[in-house]
């Protein structure tokens, strides 16, 4: 049977959240209760205090054995767990990716068949339309913010951080028809069932169904439409990632099924519109509260420096990234850290968070890491992850974060004017007032 605690009466805030594990050890001889209480309280400050959290268990504990996972805080370490992906695998959400997308990259641990379907959408989805993907952001910001400009005090979730992305990635990837309510609607179960329903809720991986169901018709539906305009209109020129794809259709060599493209297509909406929205919010959320910065930033902003702004943006989301880290499967016993005093023995499936959040705190590898320090260099940022499974998107994302903060900070001095409502985790509304008379 499962007993329900409340995980607020057991936080104790003076003592160390290593303590306050072992004194529910002391507390409980029975192991499934202890093991209960103590995954409650984990959750919760992985959830509300990652950065407290992980910073204590990196100091005192760094390769952690929590109830049900092991949490790794060293920088040197997460590299290794993220490096290594032969041994620690994307095996965790395989099986939600292949129900909720379908055959996609990260349905796919290191393969023949995922270096194919990767170096096909490459061509397609090439690093070098960063800069026409930054033209795309500041004409759709432009046209969010002239709504938004109009009132006094606007939404900065709904009505900007997870409609921008949509927008931007729609327009580029060739699927304007889709509107971006839509896949704001679809993706967020998308996601939820994919990176965050580790217990396997049913309720979730029924949303994702749904999602699914009525995304993906739609997205097979645009493309066999856009077959036949491409058949009238041969001249036109593949400039949209859907255009290339299939225009790359008639050589052998980079041939996808339509199948494959609208589940790589739907794969990419739901890898970009909540991370994006939420990094977004942070830094928003994290520079209204440092005024100093802010102050800098906005003029940052207004100099118009893309990069400039971009130092401010990486930096405040190191204290508050879209991601504390990731979860990996130990597909072989392995020895984590060999030679050094924390190695620590793994098991074949055992579960891993690698915590990035930790290390990018960590003074191993960053200079002062409690400093809010501008222009940092950018590998002192795992926000996009390490290894094989890097953000595909993550050029991209490193042009569309930076301009969605720039573009909104010289609005006026903004001030948040309420609480954030959350939907089981995820940003769902901030409303953001708007003070226009400031110099
Ligand atoms: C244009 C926007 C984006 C696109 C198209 C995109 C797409 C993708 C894709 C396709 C993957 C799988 C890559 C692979 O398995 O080889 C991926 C992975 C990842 N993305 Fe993105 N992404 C975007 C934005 C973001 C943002 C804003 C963040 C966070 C700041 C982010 C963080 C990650 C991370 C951490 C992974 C690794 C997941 C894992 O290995 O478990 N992405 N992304």
């Amino acid at each position: 049977m499962t007993t329900l605690i409340n995980s607020e009466s057991l936080s104790q805030k003076n003592k160390s959240f290593i303590q306050q594990l072992q004194d529910i050890s002391n507390q409980f001889s029975e192991l499934e209760k202890s093991n209960q209480m103590k995954a409650q309280l984990i959750a919760k400050w992985m959830e509300e205090t990652p950065l407290d959290f992980f910073n204590e268990l990196r100091d005192r504990q760094p390769i952690f054995a929590a109830p049900s996972f092991i949490i790794v805080t060293r920088y040197a370490d997460v590299m290794e767990v993220f490096n290594n992906d032969e041994i620690f695998t994307i095996d965790i959400f395989k099986d939600k990716v292949l129900r909720d997308i379908g055959p996609f990259l990260l349905s796919m641990n290191n393969s023949p068949e995922y270096e194919r379907q990767k170096s096909i959408l490459r061509l397609a989805f090439p690093r070098e339309d960063a800069n026409n993907f930054h033209k795309i952001v500041v004409e759709e910001s432009h046209k969010l913010l002239e709504k938004i400009a109009a009132s006094e005090t606007f939404d900065l979730v709904s009505q900007y951080a997870r409609l921008l992305p949509a927008l931007a990635i729609r327009r580029y990837l060739g699927l304007e028809e889709i509107s971006p309510e839509k896949i704001v609607q679809w993706t967020r179960p998308l996601f939820r069932d994919v990176f965050a329903n580790i217990p396997n809720d049913p309720q979730v991986k029924q949303e994702a169904a749904a999602a699914h169901d009525e995304a993906a018709p739609l997205i097979d539906n645009l493309i066999a439409r856009r077959h036949e305009y491409l058949k009238k209109n041969p001249q036109q020129p593949a400039i949209t990632v859907l255009d290339r794809l299939l225009t790359m259709q008639a050589i052998p060599a980079t041939y996808m099924s339509d199948r494959e493209i609208s589940n790589c297509l739907l794969g990419f909406f739901m890898g970009t519109i909540d991370l994006t929205a939420i990094a977004i919010i942070k830094a928003v959320v994290d520079l209204l509260k440092r005024p100093t910065i802010l102050a800098a930033a906005i003029e940052a902003a207004k100099q118009q420096s893309d990069e400039a702004i971009a130092a401010y943006v990486w930096e405040a989301l190191r204290f508050n990234p879209p991601g504390t880290g990731l979860f990996r499967l130990c597909k072989q016993d392995y020895t984590l850290a060999g030679g050094t005093e924390r190695e620590t023995h793994i098991k074949a499936g055992t579960l891993i968070y690698s915590a990035s959040l930790a290390a990018m705190h960590d003074p191993a590898h960053i200079d002062r890491p409690t400093e809010f320090r501008v222009g940092r260099p950018q590998q002192s940022y795992l926000f996009f992850e390490s290894g094989i499974h890097t953000c595909f998107g993550k050029y991209f994302s490193l042009v569309q974060i930076p301009l969605a903060v720039k573009v909104l900070l010289p609005l006026g001095k903004l001030e948040i004017a309420g609480k954030m409502t959350k939907d089981r985790g995820f940003p769902e509304s901030l409303p953001i007032k708007v003070v226009k008379s400031v110099k």
